[in-house]
């Protein structure tokens, strides 16, 4: 496949049509990507779906058996060496070297990149303290926490001062405090260095939290692309829920809105499919008021990512939620 050059250095990481099979299993079943330079990307997807994957291709750690990949500005096959020079790994599996202090583990890093001792120590004390693990400098890193290891391992990453940022799954086993950390550290790599980060997550909240674009990764192939609201819009789930001041209410406005609906007619409240948009709303506002029917309360529900995940990802014949029918809302009204 041919593109003109330009395409691929535009932005930090383009790929287009990479594909990975091992033996005969197609693990990646081409993918295009387009990564704009200092924005965080979240690769999301379920055990298996090829995330790892993708990141060692990206990162020049395994071949793509086709397509073509760009990353800071560098042909990936052609200029492998330049790519490296750009980049950092924080694998999905710790790099920390449990018998070395923090200090060591962080100075052995910057011998990997041949900085001159000074330098590799200037950066090294500066790392220490930005991840607050001066603490851990002089230990063993055996003996730190798992979410301690986890910042040193991104630490580390850090040495080389790379342009691009490859975190396999940077949060997974970290307690909830120590992931807010994570998250803070990325960002501001993000938007005080303005950095690039490629990020795989199981985890919905941390995508959403931190990603400017999302895309969600099944089998080999990217079923979508978006923000997370982009994401949150596209699935069914989203809904407006109107409850009534008595059953004539919520029956009237049933008859309006037609077979679309779920009613609950103990809690007296009636959900309407909507994408979560301003129009939508208006919309049944307008239908409520035309016909003189009162509504007592009213609530927007927008699905969340978990519904985009259960949703994009669906087994066939293990319906991922019950009642998660296409079109209709996802919870029943109470
Ligand atoms: N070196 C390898 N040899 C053979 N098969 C492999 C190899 N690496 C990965 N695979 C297979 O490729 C598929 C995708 O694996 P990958 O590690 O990319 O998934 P993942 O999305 O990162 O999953 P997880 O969420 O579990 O980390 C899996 O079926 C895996 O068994
Ligand atoms: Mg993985």
């Amino acid at each position: 496949m041919t593109a003109p050059l330009a395409t691929g250095t535009e932005q930090a990481i383009t790929a287009i049509g990479l594909t990975k099979s091992y033996g005969d299993k197609l693990v990646l079943d081409g993918i295009d990507l387009r990564i704009p330079e200092g924005t965080v990307f979240a690769l999301l997807g379920p055990n298996g779906a090829g995330k790892t994957t993708t990141v060692q291709i990206l990162s020049t750690l395994v071949a793509a058996d086709s397509g073509q990949a760009w990353v800071a500005g560098h042909d990936l096959t052609r200029d492998s060496d330049a790519v490296r020079a750009a980049i950092g790994v924080t694998g999905q599996f710790s790099a920390v070297d449990n018998l070395l202090t923090a200090e060591e583990n962080l100075l052995l890093m910057a011998d990997l990149h041949h900085l001159p001792r000074r330098e590799g120590r200037r950066r090294a004390a500066g790392l220490l303290r930005r991840f607050d693990l001066t603490e851990a400098a002089a230990k063993p890193a055996a003996t730190c926490s798992g979410g301690m290891r986890r910042k040193l391992d991104l630490a580390m990453t850090l040495v080389g001062e790379p342009r691009v940022i490859f975190l396999d799954e940077p949060t997974t086993g970290l307690d909830p405090r120590s992931r807010r950390t994570m998250w803070e550290i990325i960002r501001g790599l993000v938007d005080d260095e303005g950095v690039t980060v490629f990020l795989t997550t199981q985890y919905l909240e941390e995508a959403d939290r931190l990603a400017d674009r999302i895309a969600v990764l099944d089998r080999g192939r990217l079923v979508a692309e978006g923000t997370a609201d982009e994401l949150k819009r596209r699935v069914p789930g989203g809904h407006i829920r109107l409850r009534f001041a008595d059953p004539g209410g919520l029956e009237s406005a049933a008859a309006l809105f037609g077979p679309v609906t779920r009613q609950d007619t103990e809690a007296l409240t009636l959900s309407v499919p909507s994408d979560g948009g301003v129009t939508t709303l208006r919309a049944v506002l307008d239908v409520l008021e035309y016909a003189s029917v009162e509504a007592a309360e009213l609530t927007v529900h927008t699905p969340d990512l978990d519904d985009v995940f259960l949703t994009l990802t669906e087994r066939p014949g293990h319906s991922a939620q019950p009642g998660h029918a296409p079109g209709g809302p996802k919870e029943n009204a109470r």
